[in-house]
């Protein structure tokens, strides 16, 4: 019996899921991909050990791919490992004939997909995630860049990859905390977009779930419908952010300051939190919508704890916020949950209101 793929497109790229989806990658590569000169493979070091043996068991002419390993982590989503994958591929005769090959996380897609982008004024890439958070988000639609002085993704363009495959069948290796990490924004999808996906997920905790596929499918679609309608974020594609101005605050903190950083995904549960009060505040959404938000986040994440003392240095952080507008900071908000509205101007009063009430949030949000 042929194996199950599902098939739709992102911005112009088609996206494979389900277990087929290697006999796809095949196929193309014998005939649409096959006039590419070199191919390169760009791993981290984990991806390379856990997930490149799979690959090339199922397709193995990538074994002779030119195999590019970077560090793995958020750390190292910079220019200067950048450097190191242009200079591997000058010296490897990488040119706009050649084909890279991203196979990981976010970090990988994003990194790889700007490294390919610029170089050579443009390579073709294609990516193959394999984190929660790259299947259902950071692979698709087009972002791609680095951080710099770890402030996220300031440096970057939009450039979509050819195509992208996606086999959930990676995530049997991935930790269990970065798994999480890609469910903090497989909620935010549901919280912007599908009041009845965020029932679904918040019925039972992650770590009870066990079939990804459906999970990411329908997550999948939730974006697809979203950036089909405005690729390049000049709107409704800013939905998509939701807890990220926060979220990006936390993470950029943390990388700064802890010696194990929050991961985005977790930086993002944590932003979400913020701006549920903020919604609550200035767009009417219900408290007792709120409180379920922050409960079943709670359910999940651990609270990230800060001083008060950090609030300062978290809102100073939100300027490099590139959503901003002349020097104003502009927010994705939930009116309810699967309701967002983008483009909501936000004082920063507001913002250090809700930082102070996270701070302390458990007086405030009652449990059940
Ligand atoms: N471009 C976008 O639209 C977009 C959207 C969301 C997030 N992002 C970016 O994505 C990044 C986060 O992505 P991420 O959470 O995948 O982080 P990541 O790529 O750093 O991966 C997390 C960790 O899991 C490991 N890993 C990945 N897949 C594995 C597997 N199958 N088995 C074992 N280990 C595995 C990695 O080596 C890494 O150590 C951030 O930089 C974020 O800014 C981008």
């Amino acid at each position: 019996m042929a194996k199950k793929i599902h098939s739709l497109e992102i911005a112009g790229t088609p996206v494979y899921i389900g277990q087929g989806v290697f006999g796809e990658l095949q196929e193309h590569l014998d005939t649409k991909l096959a006039t590419r000169e070199v191919i390169f493979l760009l791993a981290d070091e984990n991806t390379i050990e856990h997930c490149y043996p799979v690959l090339i068991s199922m397709v193995p002419q990538l074994e002779k791919a030119n195999k590019i390993i970077i560090k793995a982590g958020e750390e190292n989503k910079t220019l200067a490992t950048c450097e190191k994958v242009w200079n591997q591929m000058a010296v490897e005769g990488a040119n706009r004939q050649s084909l890279l090959i991203n196979l990981g996380g976010g970090m990988v897609s994003d990194l790889g997909g700007f490294a390919a982008s610029v170089f050579h004024r443009g390579m073709p890439f294609v990516n193959i995630p394999t984190s929660l958070m790259a299947m259902i988000d950071a692979s698709l639609g087009g972002k791609t860049g680095v951080d710099l002085y770890s402030l996220k993704n300031q440096i970057g363009l939009f450039s979509k990859p050819s195509s992208v495959y996606i086999w959930p069948g990676f995530l049997s290796t991935l930790p269990h905390r970065q798994l999480l990490s890609g469910f903090a924004e497989m909620l935010k999808h549901a919280l912007i977009a599908d009041g009845a996906f965020w029932k679904k997920l918040t019925k039972i905790p992650m770590a009870v779930v066990s079939d990804w596929e459906d999970h990411i499918l329908t997550a999948i679609q939730i974006k697809a419908k979203i950036v089909n309608k405005d690729p390049l974020e000049n709107g409704i594609r800013r939905q998509l952010n939701f807890g990220h101005t926060l979220g990006h605050a936390f993470e950029t903190y943390s990388l700064r300051n802890d010696a194990s950083p929050l991961t985005h995904g977790e930086a993002v549960a944590m932003g979400m939190i913020c701006e549920a009060y903020i919604s609550y505040r200035s767009l009417g959404l219900d408290h007792a919508q709120r409180d379920e938000l922050v409960r079943n986040i709670l359910l999940n994440f651990t609270h990230y704890k800060i001083p008060t003392t950090a609030i300062d240095e978290l809102v100073e952080i939100t300027h490099y916020d590139k959503k901003n507008r002349k020097g104003r900071l502009m927010l994705t908000l939930i009116r309810d949950i699967g309701k967002a509205v983008e483009g909501q101007q936000c004082e920063l009063a507001l913002v250090r209101e809700s930082l102070f009430r996270y701070t302390d949030f458990s007086r405030h949000i009652p449990r059940e």
